[in-house]
């Protein structure tokens, strides 16, 4: 009986770092899943660096009927279109960084750009948990389904060093941890697709 090979579809990643930080240790975690990804080190992801740092301060009068500052268009645009969301963030003051719940407000606008996406979440902060398990709720309101393990908390004051002085991951244990996250949001995102073709 001929067994026939599954062809698995190409993941379309929305990497979003909510630290403005030019060295910031949560950007450094995103640059390595890019380069894992990119070097084939995990194979099927595809992952697209969005800049959320251009958008406006969440002003629903910059909205006109249903139509929202280019800016907004376009990162509303990129959301609809991925497969999955991964988010490199720290924890502000046991909460998400402004920049962060800024952006998740302009992609909830009716029609909701988050809604049904598979998403990860990795968090370099001091010893908190708050901020992450904040958004894992505000998921929960916008249908967007995190996975639930491995968790990845990171503290940045800790020794031993994980980041160099620019910010970039030099600790190969956490790049482990690292890729069994992007393994585990392949592994669920492939399930959801495949659940959506029945
Ligand atoms: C305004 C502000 C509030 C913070 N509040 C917390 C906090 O509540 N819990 C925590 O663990 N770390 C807190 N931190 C520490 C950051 O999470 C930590 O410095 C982290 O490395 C910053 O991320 P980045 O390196 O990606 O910029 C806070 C930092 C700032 C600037």
């Amino acid at each position: 009986m001929a067994v026939e090979m599954e062809e698995k579809p190409v993941i379309k990643l929305a990497a979003i770092c909510g630290s403005l930080r030019k060295a910031s240790y949560n950007r450094g975690l995103l640059r390595a899943a890019m380069k894992m990804c990119r070097d084939s080190v995990i194979e099927g992801i595809e992952m697209e660096d969005i800049d959320i740092s251009e958008l406006p301060m969440m002003n629903v009068d910059l909205e006109s009927n249903g139509t929202f500052p280019l800016v907004v268009e376009e990162f509303r645009h990129k959301i609809r279109g991925c497969d999955a969301v991964f988010f490199a963030s720290p924890e502000y003051n046991y909460s998400l960084t402004p920049l962060l719940k800024n952006a998740i407000d302009w992609a909830s606008r009716p029609p909701n750009a988050w809604a049904d996406k598979p998403a990860a979440i990795v968090s370099v902060e001091g010893s908190g948990k708050s901020g992450q398990y904040h958004l894992r709720q505000i998921g929960v309101f916008l249908d967007i389904h995190f996975i639930n393990k491995p968790e990845l908390f990171l503290n940045a004051f800790e020794p031993p060093k994980k980041f160099d002085d620019n910010g970039d991951l030099i600790d190969e244990e956490t790049r482990k941890r690292l890729q069994d996250v992007l393994l585990a949001l392949r592994a669920f995102t492939l399930r959801l697709m495949k659940g959506k073709s029945y």
